[in-house]
């Protein structure tokens, strides 16, 4: 973590650098892009942590695809759409579903080892799909098998960089248009010019206090943009996880759904089980279902959490089919093969995001987005599972693509860096008389704030939502908008304003909606209620918060 003491004075002349292409966030949407590009110029990858820590990374369950022998794009298709329930991007859909075949096919011919039974792809089960279609690798470790593909080729890219440990403060925007990124490299402040911006910085799961999301998913992508002026868009749907091991001692890692497409089973406290009492799909329901049936049977019965149990599954299978929870569960005291494993549902993908077309250009001159930090409308109001990784693949080898034609020009960012010479050109940071500046940061309170908000989150605009709780949400965040006026130079500050910007768009949109769509669950309006389907657009002007509602 990029961390400094808590007075600590700056250059007042900032760095700078000139690149092609700037792709900020290293999982696989930044690296796909990356891959993209390098054949066209200087490729600069930015991450504000290890190149390897992404929420791609920590994907389990798989990549779905269809490319079974049982399978067709046609039905992939109309599961996706199904589950976005009503509010999928039908063009981007067809997109993933159609492109998503090739892609992989790729990703095996670059070194990709997804699992196989004999020497046939072995596919899974997961939610909501009508097809085994989610090839998977090392039983549940299949993000971390793309990220070593991916890294792996980008290292034998000469015209690829990458900088880890370097935080976007915000986007260079001249006259509308972006040039490039504000970034704190170590102690340096830098001025990084490029031709195209692409943002692929993932998620913002961390805004809330129970999530599977890695540390690093702070919204970052979402908070820089939305100050940049891109339209951000559907922030109300957000994916709770139906499965997050619940152990007071433990992380809150991720149970894949995959084990319940295998076979696990939901069972309450008193080791009943319950899906079938909520869907015909039982345990496989859409993952909405089955998360607000566990907090109901949570209600019912008075606990914390509920079970998933796969003692009557064969422990060899359970050990070889999902030997990364198996050995993390253990480290814990359970034993996944004798008992049963306590959960609770946790935040785990946003559907929403900055807006984009289908190739991934944002409404801002030279700025781009893919991966979870993107909408496209893929997803609609909710994701189906196993279909993030395919769109990091697709979107961000097509947001490459797209960068490729940025209509900003060399001349442009030369003249650009001329008028940037201090860092008083980073917005919020006054400038100061002398040779430098003192920044005094780290006040106090900040990581009360920090943990206050994860909790107002989880508890007011999570699985279940209402008029009251919303509003007492908006009274909490509005109570820390000071943050939103300051210009801070550490990692977990410039996060903190990241998440409040975040969590304040998902609160409002979540208000907006006064009924229940996908992963959107009003307990004031259960149903869909007139003109649902809609998309709700958020945007900055100066310091007021626009929305529109796009049917
Ligand atoms: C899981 O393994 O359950 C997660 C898969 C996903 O969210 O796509």
């Amino acid at each position: 973590m990029l961390d400094f003491p808590n007075s600590i004075r700056y250059p007042s002349i900032m760095e700078k650098e000139i690149v092609d292409f700037l792709i900020i966030g290293s999982g696989v949407a930044g690296l796909r892009a990356a891959i993209e590009l390098a054949p066209y110029g200087s490729v600069l990858v930015v991450t504000k942590d290890r190149p390897t820590e992404s929420t791609t990374e920590y994907a389990q369950g798989g990549i779905a695809v269809a490319l079974s022998d049982e399978d067709e794009i046609g039905i992939h298709y109309e599961d996706t759409l199904r589950t976005g329930d009503g509010l999928c991007r039908e063009e981007a859909v067809r997109i993933l579903v159609e492109e998503g075949p090739e892609r992989i096919i790729e990703l095996i011919s670059w070194g990709a080892e997804f699992d196989r039974e004999g020497t046939k792809l072995d596919f899974t089960l997961e939610a909501a799909h009508t097809r085994r279609r989610i090839l998977h690798a090392h039983g549940d470790a299949t993000g971390r098998e793309i990220v070593r593909v991916l890294l792996g080729k980008v290292s034998f890219l000469p015209s690829v960089k990458t900088y880890p440990f370097t935080f976007t403060i915000d986007l260079i925007v001249r006259d509308g248009e972006c040039h490039g990124a504000y970034i704190l490299r170590g102690k340096e402040l830098i001025s990084l010019f490029a031709k195209a911006t692409i943002l692929a910085t993932g998620g913002a799961g961390q805004i809330f206090s129970r999530t599977t999301n890695p540390l690093v998913c702070t919204g970052d992508g979402m908070a820089v943009a939305f100050r940049a002026g891109a339209i951000i868009e559907d922030m109300e749907f957000v994916q709770f996880h139906p499965t997050s091991l619940y152990c007071p001692l433990a992380p809150q890692f991720l149970l894949s759904e995959a084990m319940r497409g295998e076979g696990a089973i939901l069972r309450n406290i008193n080791k009943e089980r319950f899906m079938e009492d909520y869907h015909p799909m039982a345990e496989l329901a859409p993952r909405d279902v089955v998360s607000r049936a566990i907090i109901s049977e949570m209600v019912k019965v008075r606990s914390d959490y509920v079970y998933l149990d796969l003692t009557h599954l064969r422990k060899e299978f359970l050990k070889s089919r999902f030997p990364r929870i198996y050995s993390t569960c253990l480290q814990y005291n359970i034993d996944i093969t004798k008992e049963l494993i306590p959960v609770s549902p946790a935040a785990h993908y946003i559907m929403g995001g900055v807006g984009t077309d289908i190739e991934g250009a944002t409404n801002i001159k030279g700025l781009y987005a893919a991966g979870e930090v993107a909408c496209t409308g893929v997803h609609g109001a909710n994701r189906l599972a196993s279909n993030s990784l395919l769109e990091g693949l697709v979107f961000g080898a097509r947001a490459g693509r797209v960068a490729l034609r940025s209509p900003i020009s060399n001349e442009q960012l030369i003249a650009s860096s001329k008028e940037i010479t201090h860092n008083s050109s980073l917005p919020g940071l006054a400038p100061r008389s002398g040779a430098g500046i003192t920044h005094h940061f780290s006040i106090p309170d900040h990581e009360e704030i920090r943990r206050e908000l994860r909790k107002v989150m989880w508890e007011r605009v999570g699985i279940i939502r209402c008029e009251k709780s919303l509003r007492y949400a908006k009274e909490r965040l509005a109570g820390w908008s000071f943050i939103l006026d300051e210009t801070f130079l550490t990692r977990r500050e410039l996060e903190l304003k990241n998440m409040l910007t975040v969590a304040g768009l998902t609160t409002e949109a979540a208000l907006l909606r006064k009924g229940s769509v996908g992963a959107h669950y009003r307990s004031d309006y259960p149903e869909r209620g007139e003109g649902w389907k809609r998309h709700i657009t958020w945007r900055k002007e100066g310091k007021e918060l626009l929305y529109e509602v796009v049917v």
